[in-house]
């Protein structure tokens, strides 16, 4: 959920890692801090504060000559976002000093055993890792004492550790929680996430689990890596090329970065259809296919938007490839796994690649034997490495927290899927998503006039989405938009559920937007749309042009109707968009919120 940036070279340390800390902010943006070696006095300097990166970069002084540095942006866990509680945290002494990503499950425990006299300064599970390491630098090597502390905590982490005795030196390891290591001729940037690692390095590797890294500055002045296992074994790894340029993740000209994602989005079939297809054939590699037509069921694991896209992928699986399927909230899949059938296979959807909920699943999955897919947006996370086989959603890198090119490059995905594992052609899969882009196109073209239904119609602090079918499933996502940036409550119904207790909150001026793209229940959800009127709702209807009645606020161009959740949710994102940007929302980055979450 933080983000980290370590450097080590010839660049201005603390550039290189506020530049890759605002890069990161979308990953934990409660408070930040730095601590970097400043060569002309020979000294630590640490900052760190509540708030967001731009408050690290104005407030603070970096005139200094400095090469070495580490720096974190968080998302509370253990302890309020404040000074005190942000990263580095120091050990007793202040010696060491180290910034985290993750959760330490037995940090408790640790300070009874070992740290029993200490006085610590947060409330963080953190700062138990710098005195742990410290305490144990008193009898052994700097090395050893990380590796031996590595060895006794158990939890999540991405660390990257100082030791102010040893300013040509960081420390690096990991385990659960992403890190990745990138190389340069001018120096080594460690990161969370790769956006951080753009423009400072030309090659890279993800760092596995329980591998300890040192990076150090050479008596020629240049700057190496090596990797040992936890035992001090060396481990070599190959190094890719990284080929993300810099522009792809620039706001491009917008005012803000979901905006730009809402609108790329039919670039994003686009782009899909030109990665999978080979003319009319598919491009899904023959193992995925095999797994996944041998399976008797398929179960769909995710979170949050992903999920959402898990439940139109489950309706596609059924009815494009008779495949039976069923979606899992991977939290609850994790402890509480339902009674499977004999020969299931694992598919998981993630966005970001990186969600723990889904990693403790697909560890479980391993170990029980099962195939597994990834359906990721990061071809270098962890469930995309870890998981049997992985497919690219290829939407490009997506920085706002709220999900919106992601969602739909899943269902692309999903389509696709589905199809490859039909037994005859339900219909010309390319021909129609070619439709779904343009039909997108014109609604996107059309943004103002959604700004302006919602200053009329979305004026309360509640909000309702109700659907039938797949409009259902897009109902929880658009009502999972709405509320996680502009913090209006919403909630996702199946339409006639409504009428089933909850109707008992609508009352004048409350804003139900009904979604309608599906014929065999158009008539049923008008009538449910005419049930909230008769109790003073104030509706807003989006359908498609063949379903519409002239009554509707929104009509779309028509697209195949097990297409439509790619374009339904649009103006349903551009809802979310524009009341918050009406309420004044941070709308990239609201309250709370992390875009990537690495902690169960
Ligand atoms: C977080 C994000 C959501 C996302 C969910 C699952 O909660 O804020 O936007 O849907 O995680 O993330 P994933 O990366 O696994 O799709």
């Amino acid at each position: 959920m933080c983000g980290i940036v370590g450097y080590l070279g010839e660049k201005k340390a603390s550039d290189v890692i506020l530049s890759g800390l605002k890069k990161l902010e979308y990953r934990g943006y409660d408070s930040c801090g730095i601590t970097f070696f400043d060569e002309g006095n020979h000294r630590f300097v640490t900052y760190k504060d509540k708030g967001r990166v731009n408050h690290l970069v104005e407030d603070f002084d970096y005139s200094f000559f400095n090469r070495l540095g580490i720096g974190h942006t968080r998302w509370a866990t253990h302890g309020r976002p404040n000074q005190i509680n942000s990263h580095p945290h120091f050990s007793e002494t202040t010696r060491f000093s180290v910034v985290h990503n993750g959760v330490i499950e037995n940090y408790k425990e640790l300070t009874v055993k070992y740290l029993a006299d200490v006085h610590f300064v947060s409330e963080t599970d953190t700062e138990v890792i710098a005195d742990l390491i410290e305490r144990f630098s008193q009898e052994m090597s700097v090395e050893e004492a990380i590796r031996k502390t590595l060895s006794l905590i158990e939890g999540s982490y991405a660390l990257l550790i100082l030791d102010t005795e040893n300013p040509s030196v960081m420390y690096a390891a990991k385990n659960k929680s992403p890190l990745l290591i990138g190389t340069a001729l001018e120096g080594i940037t460690l990161a969370s996430d790769i956006m951080a690692l753009v423009g400072y390095a030309t090659q890279y590797l993800p760092i596995e689990d329980k591998v300890f890294t040192v990076v150090c500055r050479q008596p020629d002045g240049s700057v190496g890596f090596r990797m040992h296992d936890i035992l001090g074994h060396r481990i070599e790894m190959p190094l890719q090329k990284l080929d993300l340029a810099l522009d792809e993740i620039g706001m491009g000209g917008y005012s803000h970065y979901m905006l730009k994602e809402i609108c790329e989005q039919p670039a994003v079939v686009r782009k899909i259809v030109a990665r999978y297809f080979e003319g009319d054939d598919f491009v899904v590699s023959p193992k995925i296919h095999q797994v996944l037509k041998k399976a008797e069921k398929i179960y769909i694991i995710a979170a949050g938007t992903s999920m959402h896209a898990g439940f139109v992928g489950r309706y596609l699986l059924e009815n494009i490839a008779k495949k039976p399927a069923e979606v899992f909230i991977a939290s609850e899949f994790a402890y509480n796994p339902p009674l499977l059938c004999a020969n299931p296979a694992f598919l998981f959807i993630s966005q970001s690649g990186e969600t723990a909920d889904l990693r403790t699943c697909l560890v479980k999955i391993k170990e029980m034997g099962y195939p597994s897919v990834t359906i990721t947006n990061v071809p270098t996370s962890t469930l995309a490495r870890e998981a049997d086989h992985f497919m690219e959603i290829c939407a490009g890198p997506e920085i706002a927290v709220a999900s919106t090119k992601a969602y739909v490059g899943q269902v692309v995905i999903l389509a696709i899927l589905a199809h490859c594992l039909a037994d005859r052609k339900v219909f010309d899969l390319k021909e129609e998503l070619s439709k779904v882009a343009v039909a997108m196109e014109a609604l996107i073209d059309k943004r103002e006039y959604i700004h302006a239904l919602v200053r009329e119609k979305i004026t309360k602090r509640n909000c309702f989405y109700i659907g039938r079918g797949l409009d259902f499933f897009t109902c929880l996502e658009a009502a999972l938009k709405l509320k996680e940036i502009s913090y209006i409550q919403t909630e996702g119904f199946a339409a006639a559920e409504l009428k089933h207790g909850t109707i008992a909150l609508i009352e004048d001026g409350v804003p139900v937007i009904a979604i309608i793209s599906q014929k065999n229940v158009n008539n049923l959800t008008r009538a449910n749309i005419r049930e909230v009127l008769s109790r003073g709702a104030n509706k807003i209807v989006i359908s498609l042009n063949r379903l519409s009645d002239p009554s509707d606020e929104l009509v779309l161009m028509d697209v195949h109707e097990m297409l439509s959740p790619m374009l339904t949710v649009i103006p349903t994102q551009l809802i979310a968009f524009y009341s918050a940007l009406d309420l004044g929302r941070d709308i990239d980055k609201p309250r709370n919120l992390a875009k990537s979450v690495t902690v169960e």
